[in-house]
């Protein structure tokens, strides 16, 4: 018969994907000063689906200190493309741009500094990929900034969807027409927290819905 395996979490504790020196010293930095990171299991995953997706341009909602950025930067490098990055604070910017150049990733992950809404409505640029990380009570006022901005079948990653600042977002995207949608209730290692909500969205065509 098949059995679970005891302690998953711990089990799968044990199969985080490797990160480098670099990632280690932005985790360690953002345990000492409570910077919450989407630490190397979601890292991971937006490489993967950046990469899968073959996002060339690719919009990131809150950078911190650049240590989702620089999976992003990696997976657009590849992709010969571009990411650009919003973050509120510029002290904070300016770190993630340290970060990113010792990263080589300079030329690739532009940071740039505001409100996520205020620079959105802003902008007229269309992406492949947008990854929504700012506050939580500002997921459903984006919403409508990602659908314009996000090309069609173009992929919407909400990290923190288990916050109940995210509630309202997390009903929207579910039932509007304009997405298909999914909410994963997650253990994710090193992640901040370790249980939360991630959400994956596709912006469907005009024509709706396909099923
Ligand atoms: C959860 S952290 C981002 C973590 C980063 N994505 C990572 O995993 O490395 C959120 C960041 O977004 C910034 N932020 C929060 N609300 C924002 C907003 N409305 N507009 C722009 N930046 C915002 C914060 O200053 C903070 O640095």
């Amino acid at each position: 018969m098949c059995a679970m395996i005891p302690d998953l979490e711990g089990y799968f504790r044990g199969l985080v994907p490797q990160v480098d020196d670099l990632l280690v010293e932005l985790e360690q930095e953002a345990s000492r000063e409570a910077i919450p990171i989407v630490g190397p299991v979601v890292g991971e995953l937006l490489f993967i689906l950046a990469r899968v997706t073959n996002a060339a341009r690719i919009l990131e909602l809150g950078t911190a200190t650049g240590y989702s950025g620089i999976f992003f930067g990696r997976a657009g490098a590849e992709n010969n493309g571009r990411v650009v990055s919003l973050e509120l604070e510029e002290a904070m910017a300016a770190r993630a741009r340290g970060n990113l150049a010792r990263a080589g990733l300079a030329e690739v992950v532009e940071v740039r500094v505001g409100e996520a809404l205020k620079l959105m409505a802003e902008m007229n640029e269309t992406f492949d990929l947008i990854f929504l990380d700012i506050d939580k009570e500002s997921y459903l006022p984006a919403l409508s900034h990602c659908r314009r901005l996000l090309k069609a079948g173009g992929l919407l990653v909400a990290d923190n969807t288990g916050f109940t600042g995210a509630a309202d977002f997390n009903r929207e995207i579910l039932s509007h027409p304009a997405w298909r949608a999914v909410h994963l209730l997650s253990f994710l290692p090193r992640h901040s927290p370790e249980h939360d909500g991630l959400t994956l969205a596709v912006k469907v065509a005009m024509s709706g819905k396909l099923w």
